[in-house]
């Protein structure tokens, strides 16, 4: 396939794809989304792609909370707005542009991040991946969190791996009725994108890759 360095985003914005390459490569977050239900098959697919993932031992300690109901998304997503009010978005605000984009492009996402901040609650669906036992790194839920992500994009679907609502860990967690024993590891909202996909910005290999000595730049 064809390198996506320098071509059109619009060449990839196509609603759905099955080349992974493709997939992986315009997995972008997509912040803004319409209101329009997800239809229930749709959520099966992408919720299945999720169970595909590896976890420890194959234990699958996981358990997959799909929110719709708009009480529960307004209660738990004003605390989420506040996590990013005050502290994520103005520290965001204070520090320089991600690797691999340039600062008109991080202005671009912290502007989506703010919009998304303020209505995520207006997301039709959220998946809350949970595992059971105490808070730990997660490994064993974030491969099924990706997986998850690319099938949404797969299926035209946008989605945000998000985060920050962990700033007030116990309230979200008690108003989206996460009972004891069970933590979150990330609200995913979902929904058809209003944008349109397109590649992810990252900084090249050479910047981050080493080969066989640390510090030397894989060619
Ligand atoms: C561990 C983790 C936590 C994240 N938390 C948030 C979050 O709380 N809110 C948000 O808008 N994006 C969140 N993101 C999304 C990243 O900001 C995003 O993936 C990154 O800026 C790259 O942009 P892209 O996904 O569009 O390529 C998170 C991503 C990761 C991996």
């Amino acid at each position: 396939m064809a390198s996506m360095a320098g071509m059109d985003p619009e060449a990839y914005a196509m609603t759905d794809t099955t080349d992974l390459f493709e997939i992986i490569r315009t997995t972008r977050s997509m912040r803004r989304l319409k209101p329009d239900p997800v239809p229930p098959a749709l959520l099966a697919r992408v919720l299945e792609a999720g169970t595909c993932a590896a976890s420890g031992g194959n234990q699958q300690n996981w358990r997959f909370l799909v929110i719709r109901d708009p009480a529960i998304k307004a209660a738990a997503g004003a605390y989420y707005t506040r996590g990013w009010h005050e502290g994520v978005g103005p520290r965001y605000r204070a520090g320089g542009s991600a690797p691999g984009t340039s600062p008109e492009r991080f202005e671009r996402m912290l502007a989506a991040a703010e919009h998304l901040a303020d209505h995520i609650h207006e997301a039709p669906a959220w998946i809350v991946p949970c595992l059971s036992g105490p808070r730990g790194s997660g490994a064993s839920i974030y491969p099924a969190v990706q997986n998850m992500l690319l099938a949404a994009r797969a299926l035209g679907l946008g989605a945000t791996l998000t985060t920050l609502y962990l700033i007030h860990e116990k309230e979200c967690e008690a108003a989206m009725g996460i009972p004891e024993g069970f933590h979150s590891y990330a609200i995913l909202p979902i929904g058809f994108p209003r944008g349109k996909f397109g590649p992810v910005r990252r900084a090249p290999l050479a910047e981050v890759v080493y080969d066989d000595a640390w510090g030397r730049a894989w060619s």
